[in-house]
């Protein structure tokens, strides 16, 4: 349970509201343990449950988990059909548990990639854990921070062609505003795992002032220790936004 770091984040101070995560290291996981890189994903859904409990507890807002990128869909079409059933798995088991912990689930991304089952079970999950109101769980999924910033584009662009907007009105604010994040702040911290060192287009613009947390740890050991661990790291922090402390 780690009750030790969670009594130290309570003393030290602040908890970062929103937190994101990119889960990578799956397939080494199973690699290290002469497996299929499916069982590497199944077992990493274990982990999932340790950082929402983690969130929860640390008193953490929005927790938004990096499950799938666009880019995810030029893998073999068996590691990719072993990821979208335990998506649904996932789901079918989490959903009721999540509803009573007082979870709100969101999927963000192209949802139009993914097929009928996956999708039935991401419109289902938004749908009964829509009255949540302790920790929203965004889970990305067919998702790429390229794709959603053009996107965003195309609905400026087609509001000032429809004349619902003027070109002056496109500011920065607006842009946020057609992202899949809008309803929240931009995440204080990101935490990657299993040691890589770049954002593989998670959240571009979303990111600009987070502060980061690598790991070497892969993502199927995480347990919410960790996710604490990094909560103590960052509340050492010195955000200065470009600005300077006195
Ligand atoms: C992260 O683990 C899960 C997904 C990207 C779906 P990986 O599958 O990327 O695992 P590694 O990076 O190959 O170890
Ligand atoms: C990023 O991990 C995507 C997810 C965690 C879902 P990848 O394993 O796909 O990223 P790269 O290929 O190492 O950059
Ligand atoms: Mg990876």
């Amino acid at each position: 349970m780690a009750p030790d770091l969670l009594a130290r984040i309570k003393r030290q101070g602040a908890v970062p509201r929103h937190i994101a995560i990119i889960m990578d290291g799956n397939g080494r996981w199973a690699r290290e343990r002469h497996l299929p890189r499916p069982l590497g994903h199944r077992a990493g859904m274990k982990a999932v449950r340790e950082v929402v409990e983690g969130a929860i507890a640390a008193g953490v807002e929005v927790l938004t988990l990096f499950a799938f990128s666009e880019e995810n869909w030029q893998r073999p079409p068996t590691e990719i059909s072993a990821l979208m059933e335990l998506l649904e798995e996932y789901i079918a088991a989490e959903v009721e548990e999540l509803r009573q912990q007082g979870v709100r689930v969101h999927v963000l991304g192209d949802r139009a990639r993914l097929g009928p089952g996956a999708r039935a079970a991401v419109e289902r999950v938004e749908w009964e854990t829509r009255d949540g109101a302790r920790l929203v769980l965004n889970l990305c999924i067919s998702y790429s921070s390229r794709a959603e910033i053009a996107r965003a584009a195309r609905l400026l662009a087609e509001d000032v062609l429809k004349g619902t907007k003027r070109l002056e009105e496109i500011d920065e604010e607006a842009v946020q505003e057609r992202l899949y994040t809008a309803p929240w702040r931009d995440p204080d911290l990101l935490i990657r795992t299993s040691g890589e060192r770049r954002l593989s287009n998670f959240l571009l613009w979303q990111l600009a002032y987070t502060e980061l947390y690598i790991t070497p740890l892969l993502w199927p050991d995480v347990t919410r220790r960790e996710l604490f661990e990094a909560i103590l790291d960052y509340q050492r922090r010195d955000r200065r936004f470009g600005k300077v402390t006195v």
